[in-house]
This record gives structure tokens, sequence and C-alpha cells, in this order.
């Protein structure tokens, strides 16, 4: 099969489009014809080796093809397996720790990782949801607490994470502020913002301004500023930035949170979850939950899709189409 693949660090210019051997799936696991994958920042990260990859793989990538979010097909299932049988549309998260690899024709990985896709979206559709919707949903609803009427901030509105973000608070009844590149905030007013910020132009914890969650998705600023932007209730949710941000959150951000009614915290990802998978699934036939795609490139160009999505214009997604000769 042809798969995208890397064997060490660096940028996108180090992947090769290669043929490789097709995986046979082991007893608890499920061969998938990949039909479409997204790109996510975090695949970005583990390409060139920031600190997140480098847990697995201290000096060389850990897994050789790259891809996190996948939708597809089940081609073949191992003997224990009981969810799946050949035919089903799945979709799935496949990252840590199932090992990546969607950036490939096929994929065999652990049936935990899949859940049977919602027909009413197409596979592109669905292979925007799995890491970026789920860990928005988790974080403003269950580490956030998200009410009706409060200000909510999402700071990097306009990527894939932040775009469900948006989508997720308005549900939920919040008054929303995005920030984001100046480029990104008409698709954000178009998504349902209240308020735009352009992070060049202003920057929001010295606004004045204070909000009752905020979920900050490039967080690189110290604990204090973002303490000092919440109300007096309020929570402060990391989903990505810097190392130094991330410890300040962890070590720091746990006393401020002990010692006074201000929370600062981590946010929450439960992969895979098949009620939050079945929840969004439902949002997106209501309408009130879609993706953005803003490009589709086919395997052979998943380089140029992770240096567009590096250059800073991708508006929320960009999917990975991927075709099948034999069509089947
Ligand atoms: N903690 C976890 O469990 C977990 C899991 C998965 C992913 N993540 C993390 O989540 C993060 C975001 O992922 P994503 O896929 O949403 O990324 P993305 O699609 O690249 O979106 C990030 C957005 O932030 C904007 N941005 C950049 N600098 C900014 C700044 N200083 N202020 C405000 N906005 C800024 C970018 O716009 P411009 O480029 O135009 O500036 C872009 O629109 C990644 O760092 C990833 O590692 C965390």
């Amino acid at each position: 099969m042809k798969a995208i693949v890397y064997e060490k660090y660096g940028p996108p210019d180090g992947l090769q489009l290669k043929e490789v051997e097709k995986p046979t799936p082991k007893d608890d696991e499920v061969l998938v014809r990949v039909h479409a994958a997204s790109v996510n920042a975090a695949d970005l990260e583990i390409l060139r080796g920031a600190w997140v990859a480098r847990f697995g793989g201290p000096l060389r990538p850990q897994h050789k093809i790259p891809g996190s979010d996948i939708a597809g097909r089940v081609e073949a299932v191992g003997r224990n397996v009981k969810q799946f049988q050949p035919g089903d549309d799945v979709w799935g998260d496949l990252s840590f720790p199932y090992g990546y690899g969607t950036f490939a024709e096929h994929v065999s990985v652990s049936e935990n990782a899949l859940t049977l896709k919602p027909a009413s979206m197409t596979f592109e559709e669905a292979s925007t949801y799995p890491q970026s919707a789920i860990i928005s949903l988790q974080t403003l609803r269950d580490k956030g607490k998200i009410q009706p009427g409060q200000k909510v901030l999402i700071n990097g509105a306009g990527g894939g994470m932040g775009t469900f973000a948006v989508q997720l608070a308005k549900y939920f009844g919040a008054e929303v502020t995005g920030v984001d590149s100046a480029s990104k905030l008409e698709m954000l007013r178009s998504i349902g913002a209240d308020h735009i910020i352009d992070y060049a132009q202003e920057d929001y914890t010295k606004s004045g301004q204070r909000y009752d969650l905020i979920l900050d998705v490039v967080a690189h600023r110290s604990v204090f500023d973002y303490r000092r932007a919440l109300s007096p209730e309020g929570i402060f949710l990391i989903v990505g930035g810097s190392l130094t941000t991330f410890l300040q959150v962890l070590i720091l951000g746990a006393l401020i949170s002990r010692m006074g009614s201000k929370k600062l915290g981590l946010n929450a990802y439960d992969a895979n979850n098949k009620e939050d998978l079945a929840f969004l699934a439902e949002l997106f036939e209501a309408g009130k939950v879609v993706p953005v795609i803003d490009r589709r490139y086919p395997l052979s160009e998943v380089p140029e899709a992770l240096r567009y999505l590096e250059e800073g214009h991708v508006l929320g997604k960009v999917v990975i189409t991927v075709e099948h000769n034999d069509k089947t």
C-alpha cells in the first residue's frame, strides 16, 4: 500500500510517499481502508519533534507513518473483534496510544479506537471531528463547566480545535469571543463568534475584559496574565502552547486554583468517547456544529498540507482525501 513515511524529526519536506507492506490485523485489531484523514497541529508538532513527541521517541519518531484522525471502511477484522465487521464505516482518533498511521491507504488498529461513522457525514467531514471536536467538547463542558450566558474566550479560535470550540460554546449558550489572526476573523463571525480580537492588535489578557471561561490552544503567556483575565470564579484551560506555560499551569496554576476562586488547569481528553461522538453527530445533523474545511489534499500531498498549516493560513481544518485505485 502507499503511505507517507518519515524516519527522523524535521520539516514536512522530510516526508516521503512510499510503497510499504499492507498491515494484517492482529486478533483485536481492525484493518481500515482510509478514505479521509484530517490534519492536526499536533501531527505537525510530532513530525518536528516538539516536546510532546519526545516522550515516545526521544531521538527518532516512535511511529513511522504519521496521522491521527481517520474516517474509513473496515476491510478485515481480527478474530477477537466484536464491534465491527467488514463493510462498516468508522471514524476515530489514532493518536497516542493507538499508534497513528492514518496518512496511508490502510491502517490496522485496536477496535477500541473506532466507532461507527454517522451515515449523515461524508468521510471528509467525519475525519475532522475525532481529535479537535472531542477535546473542545470535553474541555468546555466537563472541565470548564460551561453555562449559558457566560463570557467565554477561545484563543486560537480560527484553527482546527478553535472552530469547533467556538460553535460548541455558542451551542451551550455562551457569549463567545474568538481570538486569532486578522484573516480568520470574518470566518469566526460567520460561525457565531459574538466578538473577535486580532491577536496582533490586542493582547486579550491586558484589555481589562474578564472572562468566565478561557480555552487557549496557543498559550504562551504567564499564568498571572491568564489569572488577570478571569472573572472572580473564572476557569482557564490550556489545550496547546509552550512547554513553559504548560508547566506553569500545572504547578503554579494548581496552587492558584487551590488558594483562590479562579481555576487554571489542563484540557480534558477522553479520546474516542462513543457518547461524545454520538452527541457531536447529533449537533452536526442539527446544523449546530459543523466542520469548517478549508482545503483538501490527496495522500501524495501531505507535505504540502502540513506546510499550508504551518504557514498559518488554514481556516479551520485541512483534510487528506485518500483515493483507492480499485474503487471498492
Ligand atoms: N493537550 C492535548 O491533549 C492536545 C491534544 C491534541 C492537540 N493539542 C494541541 O492543540 C493545539 C491546537 O491545535 P489546532 O489543531 O487547533 O491548531 P491550528 O489548527 O494550527 O490552530 C491554531 C490557531 O491559533 C492561531 N494562533 C497562532 N498564534 C496565535 C496567538 N498568539 N494568539 C491567538 N491565536 C494564534 C493560528 O493562526 P495563525 O497561524 O494565522 O496565527 C491558528 O488559527 C496544538 O498545539 C496541539 O498540540 C493538545
